[in-house]
C-alpha cells in the first residue's frame, strides 16, 4: 500500500495505482481532466498531457520533488508522495498551455459540431478562458470521409488521443484504422479508405473526446442539450443492451453507451443497439439519465451549473493570486 496526498487530501492505495486513479478515488475538484486516458482501455493515456500535475514530494524514502509536471495517468504513486493539481497556479498555467496546443489545429466548429455540449475540449477551452489563438499559420484541414455506413470522420477536429484506435484494437474483431504518418503530419485514417463495419465499431464514436468521429444516423439532427437522455435496455445477444436513448418528443434521435461521471462508457454496446433500434418500442425505458458532467449538456441540471460556476471561480482565483 502507498499513502499519497493530492491537493491536501490523503488516501491509501494499492501499489501500482496511478496518481490519476488515486485522485478519482478521492473525487471532487482535484481530479485532473483527461483527454486520452480511458480506464476501460488498456495502455491508454500518455498522449495529451491535460492530466499533468506537480509532484512536490517524490516519496517518504526520496522526498525530492519531480523537476517537471508529470502525466498523472501514467505516473504511479509512491508511499509518502505529495501532489498538487488545482492548488498550484503553475499546474493550471501549464494546463492552459496544453489546451492552447490542443486547439492549434482544432477548428472553431462548435456551432455546427454534433459533439458540442458534450465535448471535453470545449469544456477545457471554456474552463481555461481561451477565447483567442496566438497561432498565425494556416491550420491543417482535411476533407470529411465516411468510414463505413455509420461513421463520419472529421480529421480536422482530431486531437490524436489514440482512444479510437485502442477501442478498435481491443473490442472489435479486427482493426482497419490507425494513425498514419508522424509528427504534425499524423492523421487517423482507415487503411486505403476501408470501411469500418464490424459489430462494435460504433464505440469509437463514444470514446472520441471531440467531434472527430460522428454518428451518421444522428448528424445535424439536434443539439444534444435539446434532447432528453433516458436509460433504457433491450434483450440483445451481442451486448448487455443497456444504453442511453437521446429523445426528442418520442423520437429516438441517438443511442449511445451510458457514460459515467468521467465521461467514459460504462459498457461498450453493439452496432445493432446503437444504429438500428431507433424506435421507442424497441426499448424498455428505465427513466431519466442523470448527467454528471458539468458541461453544456447538463445545462438544465441546475445543481451542476452552480458547481461549474464555483469551479471556474476557484481556478480564476488561483490564477489571479499568481499574478
Ligand atoms: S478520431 Fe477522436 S478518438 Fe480517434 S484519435 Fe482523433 S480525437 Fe482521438
Ligand atoms: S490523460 Fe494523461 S496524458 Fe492524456
Amino acid at each position: 500500500m502507498a499513502k499519497v496526498t493530492i491537493d491536501g487530501h490523503s488516501i491509501e492505495v494499492a501499489d501500482g495505482t496511478t496518481i490519476l486513479q488515486a485522485a478519482r478515488m478521492i473525487g471532487g475538484d482535484i481530479v485532473p481532466p483527461t483527454m486520452c486516458y480511458y480506464s476501460k482501455l488498456k495502455t491508454s493515456g500518455g498522449y495529451c498531457r491535460t492530466c499533468i500535475v506537480k509532484v512536490t514530494k517524490g516519496s517518504e524514502k526520496d522526498p525530492r520533488p519531480m523537476p517537471k509536471p508529470v502525466a498523472s495517468c501514467r505516473t504511479t504513486v509512491m508511499d509518502g508522495m505529495e501532489v498538487v493539481n488545482i492548488t498550484s497556479p503553475e499546474v493550471l498555467e501549464a494546463r492552459r498551455g496544453v489546451v492552447e496546443f490542443l486547439l492549434i489545429n482544432h477548428p472553431l466548429d462548435c456551432p455546427i459540431c454534433d459533439q458540442a455540449g458534450e465535448c471535453h475540449l470545449q469544456d477545457l477551452g471554456y474552463e481555461h478562458g481561451l477565447a483567442k489563438t496566438r497561432y498565425d499559420f494556416p491550420r491543417r484541414t482535411f476533407n470529411t470521409i465516411d468510414i463505413g455506413p455509420y461513421i463520419k470522420m472529421h480529421m480536422t477536429r482530431c486531437i490524436m488521443c489514440f482512444r479510437c484506435v485502442k477501442t478498435a484494437d481491443q473490442i472489435t474483431d479486427y482493426r482497419v484504422h490507425g494513425m498514419l504518418n508522424r509528427g504534425d503530419a499524423s492523421e487517423i485514417s482507415t487503411y486505403i479508405q476501408k470501411a469500418i463495419d464490424n459489430d462494435f465499431s460504433g464505440n469509437i464514436i463514444d470514446v472520441c473526446p471531440v467531434g472527430a468521429l460522428t454518428d451518421r444516423t444522428f448528424r445535424f439532427k439536434s443539439r444534444v442539450w435539446f434532447t432528453k437522455p433516458m436509460d433504457a435496455h433491450r434483450n440483445c445477444t451481442k451486448c448487455s443492451g443497456k444504453v442511453a436513448l437521446w429523445l426528442k418528443g418520442n423520437d429516438v434521435l441517438r443511442v449511445t453507451g451510458r457514460k459515467d461521471k468521467w465521461g467514459e462508457v460504462e459498457e461498450f454496446i453493439c452496432n445493432e443497439c446503437r444504429f438500428e433500434k431507433k424506435d421507442v418500442k424497441d426499448w424498455t425505458i428505465e427513466g431519466p439519465r442523470h448527467i454528471d458532467r458539468h458541461s453544456v449538456i447538463s445545462a438544465n441540471h441546475y445543481e451542476s451549473l452552480a458547481k461549474l460556476k464555483l469551479d471556474i471561480g476557484k481556478q480564476q482565483k488561483a490564477l489571479s493570486t499568481k499574478k
